[in-house]
């Protein structure tokens, strides 16, 4: 935790946020910078993500949701999408041999059926044996898109025979099932768009951009990013305070 931060939730921890949700952008260009191919940029971005779910369960952030593999990222070339999931592989293989030490649970959000066997089983080993865990939880978006994730919550609700339908009722055909909506959603590598991630669970969601590519997103920049968050004013269609 830096110094700051640190500082500022001695006092009160109750203005954090409660799910965090992350567009890991900006790996590509991180890796061009440094004259390296794509696939040292998708690492770096897995190390960051390893450093952000540590810092975030530090914190205590109860869900951190991360985009790691979209519904449209299958158009990349082949040898890139090999290594987005060779990563995954080994972030999930290292879940397993250290869940005792890191007590995260993890879930993986997304159709999973185009993977081959060996990540399948991997991503349901990881599940079902984290389960345990009540502290921090991880959301690895997977094959993940957000029009895709309303589609099937669709799909859901009609072969359950329609039953009488409330958001709340919808909300839990989700991934997610019914866990909290992400309070604040960050997209580091300055783009600013949602690319289909989180549509139905981001509509209240702060949103925070920053120019930062996702390998250099560290506790400092996360620290910055909540504090944004705990400035904020949240109405969901209300009037200010201050009206
Ligand atoms: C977007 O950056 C990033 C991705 C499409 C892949 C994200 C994957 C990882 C961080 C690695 C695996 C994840 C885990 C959970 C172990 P980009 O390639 O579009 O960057 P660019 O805009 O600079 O080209």
């Amino acid at each position: 935790m830096s110094a700051g931060m640190e500082k500022d939730l001695a006092g009160e921890s109750s203005g954090l946020p409660r799910h965090i949700a992350v567009i890991m952008d900006g790996n590509g260009r991180w890796a061009r910078r440094r004259g390296m191919p794509r696939s040292a940029g998708h690492s770096a971005g897995a190390d960051s993500f390893r450093r952000a779910a540590r810092y975030c369960q530090k914190l205590g952030i109860d869900y951190l949701t991360v985009y790691a593999f979209s519904t449209e990222n299958w158009k990349r070339p082949k040898e890139e999408v090999d290594s987005i999931l060779a990563l995954l592989e080994k972030y999930l293989r290292q879940a397993l041999r250290d869940m005792e030490k890191e007590k995260i649970r993890i879930c993986i959000f997304g159709d999973l059926s185009p993977f081959r066997p060996e990540l399948r089983r991997m991503c349901q080993q990881c599940m079902d044996r984290s389960s345990v865990y009540t502290g921090a939880q991880v959301n690895i978006c997977l094959n993940y898109g957000g029009r895709d994730e309303i589609v099937r919550a669709a799909e859901k609700w009609a072969a359950e025979g329609c039953p009488p339908l409330t958001e709340d009722v919808f909300g839990g055909y989700m991934w997610g099932g019914r866990i909290p909506d992400p309070d604040l959603l960050i997209r580091p590598g300055g783009e600013k768009r949602i690319s289909n991630f989180l549509l139905w669970q981001a509509a209240y969601a702060e949103l925070y951009f920053s120019d930062v590519l996702w390998p250099d997103f560290d506790e400092a920049e996360f620290d910055k990013a909540i504090a944004a968050y705990r400035s904020r004013e949240r109405r969901y269609g209300d009037v200010g305070e201050g009206i």
